[in-house]
C-alpha cells in the first residue's frame, strides 16, 4: 500500500480527500496543526473508512519541525497539500500571516520532497487566482490578473514558485484550482465545520435555518446577472475529494505530461446566490430567512469553470447537482446539532 501524505487533512476538504484515498487502498499520514480543524475529525474519518490514518499535530511553517517529520518518514509516494489558511476576508486584515504560513509551508515542503526524494505534489489552488474573468466559462489558460486578496495572492505565488521549483526538482505538480466546494459526506460524520461566524456563503445558510444565526445576508442584488445576485460554481467537496484521488495516481503512474499541470475543478455550471437559496428551500422545505444588502468588498460578479481540460485529461467530471450539494449540507448542519443536543 502506497504512502500519502495529506497536509490539512482533517480540514474540510482534506478530511474527504483523506476518506477517498483510504477506500482507493493508499495508506494516509495525515499533518495538521488544527488550527482550523479537531482532531474529531479523525475518529470520523475512521468511523467512515475503518482505517485510522496516522496523524501528527505540528505547523508546517516550522521548518525545523518539518524537516524532522520528513526524516521520519522515508516511505512517502506522494504529497497532497492542503494546510493553509484560507479565508479572504481575513487575509486582508492578517497579510503577512497569511504570506508566512501559505508561502513557507510550501518551501518546507518542497525541501521535505528533495531531501527523501519524493517526486509527486497535488497543490490546493483556488479559482481566485484569476480574478473576475474577461471571458466565461473560464479555462486554465485565462489570465492571471492581480490578486484581490492576500489569500489569493498567495495561491498565485504557490503556482509559481511550483512552475520553477519543478523545473530544477526532480519533483512533478499537480495544482488543483478549486471553484467553490460545499456540501458534506452522505454520512454526515464529515463536513464543513466554520470556526465562528462562517465565511463562507453554505455554512452561512444551514446555521440560519438551524437557529444559529438569526438572518442570511446576501450581498449585493444589483449585479449584472439574470437575478442580481453574484454567481459562481459550486461543487460537491466528495466530488472534489475524487479528483484528488485521480491526481495523484495520474502522477504514480507516471502519466503526467509537464512538470507542473494545472485543472479547474468545477462543475461547468454557474448558480446565483438566490438560486442556491432556493434550492436549499426546495429540497429540505425550511424556509430562509434573508435580506438583501449592499455587496461585499472583494467579491467577483460572476465565475465558473470550464472543466474540459480535468475532463478529458483526468477522466474526471463532477456528478453531484445542486439540490443534493444542499440537502448534504442541512443533513450536516442537523448531525452537528443533534451532537451539540447529547
Ligand atoms: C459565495 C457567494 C458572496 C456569504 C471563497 C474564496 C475561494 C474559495 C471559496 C477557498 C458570494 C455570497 C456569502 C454570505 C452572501 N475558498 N455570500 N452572504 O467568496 O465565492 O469564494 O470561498 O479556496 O477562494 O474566495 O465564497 O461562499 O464566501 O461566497 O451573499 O453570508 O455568496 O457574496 O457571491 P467565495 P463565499
Amino acid at each position: 500500500m502506497k504512502k500519502i501524505l495529506v497536509t490539512g487533512g482533517t480540514g474540510f476538504i482534506g478530511s474527504h480527500t483523506v476518506v477517498e484515498l483510504q477506500l482507493k487502498g493508499f495508506k494516509v499520514v495525515i499533518v495538521d496543526n488544527l488550527s482550523n480543524s479537531s482532531i474529531e475529525v479523525l475518529d470520523n474519518i475512521t468511523k467512515i473508512s475503518g482505517i485510522k490514518p496516522e496523524f501528527e499535530q505540528f505547523d508546517l511553517s516550522d521548518e525545523a519541525k518539518t524537516a524532522d517529520f520528513f526524516q521520519r518518514n522515508t516511505d512517502i509516494a506522494g504529497i497532497i497539500h492542503f494546510a493553509a489558511f484560507k479565508a479572504v476576508g481575513e487575509s486582508m486584515q492578517k497579510p503577512i500571516e497569511y504570506y508566512r504560513n501559505n508561502v513557507v509551508s510550501l518551501l518546507n515542503i518542497l525541501d521535505g520532497m528533495k531531501a527523501q526524494g519524493i517526486k509527486n505534489l497535488v497543490f490546493s489552488s483556488s479559482c481566485t487566482v484569476y480574478g473576475q474573468p474577461d471571458e466565461l466559462p473560464v479555462t486554465e489558460s485565462a489570465p492571471i490578473k492581480q490578486a484581490w486578496s492576500p489569500y489569493g495572492n498567495t495561491k498565485q505565488m504557490c503556482e509559481e514558485i511550483l512552475r520553477f521549483a519543478t523545473m530544477q526538482l526532480p519533483v512533478r505538480a499537480i495544482a488543483l484550482r478549486y471553484f467553490n466546494p460545499i456540501g458534506a459526506h452522505e454520512s454526515a460524520l464529515i463536513g464543513e465545520l466554520p470556526l465562528g461566524v462562517p465565511g463562507n456563503l453554505v455554512p452561512f445558510i444551514t446555521q440560519t435555518a438551524i437557529g444559529i444565526r438569526p438572518m442570511l445576508n446576501v450581498f449585493g442584488g444589483d449585479y449584472n446577472t439574470p437575478d442580481g445576485s453574484a454567481v459562481r460554481d459550486y461543487i460537491h467537496v466528495v466530488d472534489l475529494a475524487k479528483a484528488h484521488v485521480i491526481a495523484v495516481e495520474r502522477m504514480l503512474n507516471e502519466k503526467g505530461k509537464a512538470d507542473l499541470e494545472i485543472f479547474n475543478l468545477g462543475t461547468g455550471n454557474g448558480f446565483s446566490v438566490l438560486e442556491v437559496i432556493q434550492s436549499f428551500e426546495k429540497v429540505t422545505g425550511e424556509k430562509l430567512n434573508y435580506q438583501m444588502v449592499p455587496r461585499r468588498a472583494g467579491d467577483v460578479e460572476q465565475t465558473w469553470a470550464d472543466t474540459t481540460f480535468a475532463n478529458n485529461e483526468l477522466g474526471w467530471k463532477a456528478e453531484k447537482t445542486l439540490d443534493e450539494m444542499m440537502l448534504s449540507a442541512w443533513k450536516w448542519e442537523k448531525a452537528l446539532a443533534a451532537k451539540k443536543q447529547n
